[in-house]
């Protein structure tokens, strides 16, 4: 299969998860015979430096022409006071390819239970996706200004805004184990009354999966507190964003949380749910987990299966073997992960794929 993807690699740890995830797409290419080409795109804060914008024009009209679009991370401190920052770039370019639903599965590896910060029995077989509605809400609606002595954000969410994002996770319901978990704070926020009652209206269409509404306080907690119950769990943007950085430390480290932002036509893009950690940034301590399973989730969307499964059989022999980043209480590096990485991915073809 012939795969054009469009690399952002961005900043901070960016440039050595990508190698990572290059790295491996190479050896999947070579194992299962297909042609990944990529491009190399400014973007973020390197794409500020030297172009003076964050998501330069070049680099839209690549991602849109590509099948897919693989990111790293963007920001730092060096841009965190700038006219323009990185992160003004990935919503622009999530907006420009209509990225409305952000796919971000939380599963727990048995062999890691132990890893996470939470008791073992509370963790054990968690598994379930959070569906974060991605291209609107605060983070995009006007007005949103600051002066001196006020600022002003606004919250707003059209019908059809809600409807596309619910209908999704519906669906996505559907193949799991049929609970949907709508979050939002109905008891306060218009918008979220709104939402509820759209979620409503929707379980009619769809009666077979079980609903339940939760406040957004409520569900932080009971992410804590009982993760097992949770199966797909669909909310808007910015409580979406919160909520998933705290399910990542279910799994033990926030380098564990892949993601797939979809529009349901034209090229999706897989990043990992972290940033650019810059305080480990060119170190080669970075965990290159959460950017493999995103490629992982990209080869699925391609139908590409068993090599999804050789990326994420992989993992699990790495860290079954004692390779664990520094995040997770190991030594490994890197550049030293993705090389054990490659080496399972052979063992795995070796060992049984149909050529
Ligand atoms: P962060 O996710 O970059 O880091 C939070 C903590 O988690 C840090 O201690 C970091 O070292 C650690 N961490 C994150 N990913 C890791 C990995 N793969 N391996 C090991 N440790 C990891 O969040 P932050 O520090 O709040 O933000 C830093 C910058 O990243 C900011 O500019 C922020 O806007 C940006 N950011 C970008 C994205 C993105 O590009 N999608 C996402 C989140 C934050
Ligand atoms: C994420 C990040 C982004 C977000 C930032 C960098 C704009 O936190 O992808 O989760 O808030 O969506
Ligand atoms: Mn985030």
């Amino acid at each position: 299969m012939n795969v054009n993807i469009a690399c952002l690699e961005g900043d901070g740890i960016g440039p050595e998860i990508m190698a990572s995830a290059i790295e491996v797409l190479n050896t999947i290419a070579e194992i299962f015979y297909h042609q990944f080409t990529f491009s190399h795109n400014l973007f973020g804060g390197h794409a500020i430096d030297e172009t003076g914008t964050a998501l330069p024009n070049e680099t839209l009209q690549n991602c849109l022409a590509a099948d897919a679009v693989l990111l790293a991370a963007v920001g730092g401190p060096k841009w965190d006071h700038g006219v323009e920052r990185p992160e003004s770039g990935l919503l622009r370019l999530r907006k420009e390819l209509n990225l409305f639903a952000n796919i971000r599965p939380v599963d727990v590896y048995d062999e890691l239970i132990n890893y996470s910060p939470l008791k073992s029995d509370r963790v054990k077989d968690v598994s379930f996706v959070v569906v974060r509605e991605l291209t609107g809400g605060i983070y995009f609606s006007e007005p949103r200004f600051h002066t001196e002595n006020e600022a002003t954000d606004t919250l707003s969410y059209s019908r059809e805004e809600i409807e596309r994002i619910v209908e999704y996770a519906f669906s996505l319901a559907k193949t799991r184990k049929g609970k949907l978990t709508s979050v939002d704070k109905a008891n306060v926020l218009e918008s979220s009354k709104l939402w509820r009652k759209i979620v409503n209206e929707m379980n009619k269409k769809h009666p077979e999966v079980e609903v339940e509404h939760v406040l957004v306080d409520a569900a932080a907690m009971e992410i804590i507190r009982n993760p097992r119950r949770f199966d797909v769990i669909v909310t808007e943007n910015l409580f979406g964003d919160i909520l998933s950085d705290e399910a990542s430390m279910i799994t033990g480290s926030l380098g564990m949380l892949p993601s797939a932002s979809r529009s349901g036509n034209g090229p999706s893009l897989y990043e990992p749910i972290h940033g650019s950690a810059p305080d480990i940034a060119g170190l080669n301590k970075a965990n290159p987990i959460a950017m493999l399973k995103s490629v992982s989730m990209m080869l699925r969307d391609f139908n590409l299966h068993e090599e999804s499964k050789s990326i994420e059989s992989a993992i699990v022999k790495t860290f079954n073997n004692g390779y664990l980043t520094s995040d997770l209480g190991g030594d490994t590096t890197t550049t030293e992960f993705t090389k054990h990485v490659n080496s399972y991915i052979e063992a795995f073809a070796v060992g049984g794929v149909n050529r």
